[in-house]
């Protein structure tokens, strides 16, 4: 991960304060807990985080796609505050009200059947359960996911992490049975034209796994980003993920759907999947589900649920009563504010707007995305990915207080994926800021 420094957004003396916490935060924090920015925050509201000299910078990144109400949303402000003056933890040693509301109403923003929950504390958590319920409940081995994917940090599931070599080295050997194929990454990795079918998205390259590598009825799951995020936000062809339910159907595979990063409204669907009408075996959730308190969930159908026995796994924290009171309120918010409708009209004028850029020197040569997970990526005038590009670009917008992620396989993509809640004059800031730092040109 790159680190974008915000030193022109202001080398006032004001400076010296964030200078000062930045060497505290040197000498007390781990190295390897490495910050996108430099950014030292204190305060923040609604699409604005505030740095410790009072600059504002119009928030794109979310907290990495988790605030996506914005920050403080008055609402589950006061569900945690209500929550709080009540009880905060019972862990496994009683049912709790709170969690069973909260396993109501995430069941019901997903497909039928899937009316289960199981809540964990974050995304990673929720992959490991996933990944050991698969295995115990079909008594097979073999885990399939795809080159690109991120899912986390912890063992199980950085073995089903290869969006970056750097996330698994030195960490060897990781968890065994895991078995890599491609993604449908048309725009950089395949060589079909674009109106030709993609074989990777028919399920070509998962069919030579089954002959070459690994039999079919050893393998018990298929882990899939419907929308890779950390990759790269590449947007699988049409069919891909209809295929692998097909794939999945005829082997007796679990289809788990990784949608921690683009579930919970940020497509401008509940789910990622609902846009193809897919329901996976196991959907997994994270993120924005708790609005920035740790909240994870694996939602099954009760059937599949049954199957995984009482105690075979667990958490202490996992669906904390403060946690759950946030998801209650964030799903409310989303439904009573219709901001499902709202990713969607803001996504299209986000894509709208750089695709008019797409055509210009030094414009991104790719526009992708649904809702308000948009990537645009940037390769240089031979063709290679731009990670330099995209660093000016993220830069100079975080000098003009805009705050930019990057993402993909080389830090080629700047990922746009601000709250769902975004007004439509933060809207028009933005788009000038970015339009400005991208028309400067680039060396295409
Ligand atoms: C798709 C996906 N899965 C899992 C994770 C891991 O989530 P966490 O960082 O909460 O462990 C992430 C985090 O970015 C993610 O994007």
């Amino acid at each position: 991960m790159a680190t974008t420094t915000s030193s022109a957004a202001g080398t006032s003396e004001g400076g010296r304060v964030a200078e000062e916490w930045r060497a505290r935060d040197q000498r007390a924090v781990a190295g390897a807990y490495s910050r996108y920015t430099d950014l030292v925050i204190e305060d923040a509201a609604g699409s604005y985080l505030v740095d410790v000299e009072g600059r504002r910078y119009l928030d794109f990144g979310s907290g990495i796609g988790v605030t996506s109400l914005g920050h403080q949303q008055p609402d589950v402000v006061a569900a945690v505050h209500r929550q709080v003056d009540s009880y905060w933890h019972t862990s496994v040693v009683t049912q709790h009200v709170r969690l069973t509301e909260a396993a109501e109403k995430v069941a019901s923003i997903c497909p039928d059947p899937l009316d289960t929950v199981f809540f964990a504390n974050s995304g990673a958590e929720v992959v490991e359960g996933a990944l050991k319920l698969a295995r115990r409940v079909t008594g097979r081995r073999g885990l399939i996911a795809f080159q690109g994917g991120f899912h986390g940090r912890t063992f199980g599931a950085v073995s089903v992490t290869t969006s970056k070599v750097h996330y698994r080295e030195g960490y060897g050997p990781l968890l065994p049975d895991v078995y890599l194929t491609p993604y449908p990454y048309c725009f950089r990795t395949c060589s079909h034209g674009p109106e030709e079918p993609c074989p990777i998205a028919e399920g070509r390259e998962l069919e030579r796994l089954f002959k070459h590598v690994i039999p079919a009825d050893e393998v018990a799951a298929i882990l899939v980003e419907p929308i890779q995020g950390e990759g790269g936000y590449i947007v699988p062809p049409k069919g891909f993920l209809a295929n692998l339910r097909r794939i999945c159907d005829r082997h007796g595979i679990l289809l788990i759907c990784d949608e921690v990063q683009s579930g919970v409204a940020r497509t401008g669907k509940w789910l990622a999947v609902d846009h193809d009408g897919v329901v996976p075996d196991v959907v997994l959730l994270a993120k924005a589900l708790g609005s920035g308190l740790p909240l994870g969930a694996i939602v099954a159908s009760h059937e599949l649920m049954d199957r995984w026995p009482a105690g075979a796994h667990g958490s202490t924290f996992g669906g904390n009563p403060i946690s759950c009171a946030a998801a209650v309120a964030t799903l409310e918010v989303i439904e009573r504010q219709g901001l499902l409708q709202r990713a969607t009209d803001l996504g299209d004028r986000i894509q709208a707007a750089a695709r008019r850029w797409q055509g210009e020197v030094g414009g991104p040569r790719d526009v992708r995305g649904r809702g308000l997970m948009i990537g645009l990526e940037f390769l240089d005038s031979t063709g290679q990915p731009d990670a330099e590009r995209v660093e000016e670009i993220r830069s100079v917008c975080l000098s003009q207080g805009l705050l930019l992620l990057s993402c993909g396989i080389d830090d080629n993509v700047i990922r746009l994926i601000p709250p769902l809640t975004l007004s439509d004059q933060e809207l028009a800031l933005a788009l000038e800021v970015m339009e400005g730092a991208v028309l400067r040109g680039g060396n295409q």
